[in-house]
């Protein structure tokens, strides 16, 4: 089996690195625009009804409702609150074999996807870095100082980001999925991370909380703000609430 430097993921994800020293140099492809949307002229259609079943009125509201916003309150969220939107994102919801499934799908269930938390204003928590501990339901406490203004910092400077309540941010462990996917794995590792943004997203909109995501970031800024290498294990991803 390659190891993980020779895997096309590998090497993706490390020449498509933001770097405040080449992000404006790095020359970019030209490609010309494609088109926004697709439609088949001549073909038969089905004009689809707008309204639905009363059951499914709360998930249409939060779809709806759903916007990327940048401006936060400067209340506490609440421990409860922080809660329910750790388990909206990698929530335990049921055990088969070894495997602990998840609120959100992930590809043979091999969760590559880990969670940290840049705590600026929760009840009952310091400000401060912390991982997520899926299986124990809990926080584990890195630093117990804000780090939301070197987050933002490697947010591309991205003011917002350090006056939410909390920055999530999200790494991948490649190799818990390479070793199965292999080169094909960066595609998976990406799409189990945006199922856990997205059931975020829906959870903060069902607080009345304001969320956005992040992938714009300085990758090596935050890797090292985290404490990982890049190689083994890389941020891929964050979401300000607030
Ligand atoms: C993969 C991805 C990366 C994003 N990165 C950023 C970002 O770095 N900064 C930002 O302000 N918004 C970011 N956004 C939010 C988009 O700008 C936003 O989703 C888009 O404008 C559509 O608006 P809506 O989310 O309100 O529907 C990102 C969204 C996605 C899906």
């Amino acid at each position: 089996m390659p190891d993980l430097k020779e895997t096309l993921g590998y090497n993706y994800l490390h020449h498509t690195k933001f770097n405040r020293k080449t992000i404006r140099e790095k020359e970019r492809p030209s490609i010309s625009p494609g088109e926004a949307f697709k439609g088949y002229g001549d073909v038969k259609k089905i004009s689809l009804p707008v309204s639905w079943q009363k059951t499914g009125a709360e998930l249409e509201e939060l779809l709806q409702k759903r916007r990327s916003v940048r401006q936060f309150s400067n209340e506490n969220l609440s421990l409860e609150d922080l809660a329910f939107l750790l388990w909206s994102m990698q929530g335990v919801t049921a055990q088969a074999g070894p495997y602990l499934l998840r609120t959100a799908p992930s590809a043979g269930a091999l969760y590559p996807v880990e969670t940290y938390l840049a705590v600026d204003r929760v009840d009952g928590v310091d400000a401060g870095l912390y991982h997520f501990d899926v299986r124990n339901f809990q926080l584990e406490c890195l630093t117990d100082q804000s780090v939301s203004g070197l987050v933002a910092r490697g947010a591309l400077d991205q003011g917002f980001v350090s006056r939410a309540a909390v920055t999530v941010i999200w790494s991948a462990v490649f190799r818990r999925n390479m070793v199965k996917y292999g080169h094909r794995g960066l595609r998976y590792i990406m799409l189990d991370c945006g199922h856990i943004c997205q059931n975020l997203l829906l959870a903060a909109e069902s607080l009345d909380l304001k969320a956005c995501p992040v992938a714009a970031f300085y990758d090596d800024e935050l890797n090292a703000l985290l404490d990982i290498d890049g190689v083994e294990e890389s941020v891929i991803y964050l979401a300000s609430v607030g």
